[in-house]
């Protein structure tokens, strides 16, 4: 593996762990609101972004290289709306896009068939991304400001599960 592979797949797991810590950021906005299944959401939301974190530590450690964890800068933690929020995050899911699609590019330009393949994943898995914080936008939006319509969105999000079972609350 080049330099230049390693430093990226750091910051991308860097990037992956800010992507946690924006949707805990989230998941803690919606439970000051009492929006708990919007919290339930953003931290499922989480945990997927801690194993994105976590595939790219296990490639880098299996390539021979090291990771390395570098500062995680804060996330904002207040939004205008509960549609801002998952606007935001939809925003937030087009740019790691365009950052796994650079990351992509970077391994062809440096002939890296390995870590090509071990994108493969990313690319499909942001598609993924940015359809399910889409799906929730058009909701909201449909939904409008009421509270009415956004207390009928929380019940549907409440029913995301966790990809990590926690211990009982
Ligand atoms: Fe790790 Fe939400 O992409």
């Amino acid at each position: 593996m080049t330099e230049r592979i390693e430093k990226a797949l750091n910051e991308q797991m860097n990037a992956e762990m800010y992507s946690a810590y924006l949707y805990l950021s989230m998941a803690s906005y919606f439970e000051s609101k009492g929006l708990e299944g919007c919290a339930n959401w953003m931290k499922a939301q989480t945990q997927e972004e801690l194993i994105h974190a976590i595939k790219f530590y296990n490639f880098i450690v299996e390539r021979g290289g090291r990771a390395v964890m570098a500062e995680i800068k804060a996330p904002p933690s207040e939004w205008e709306s509960p549609l801002r929020v998952f606007e935001h995050a939809l925003e937030h899911e087009q740019l790691v896009t365009s950052l796994i699609n650079k990351l992509m590019e970077l391994a062809i330009e440096e002939k890296d068939h390995a870590t090509q393949i071990f994108l493969q994943w990313f690319v499909t898995e942001q598609v993924e991304e940015e359809a399910s914080a889409g799906a929730v936008v058009d909701k909201m939006r449909l939904a409008g400001e009421t509270s009415g319509g956004v207390f009928m969105v929380d019940r549907e999000l409440a029913q995301r599960q966790l990809p990590i079972p926690m211990p009982q609350e």
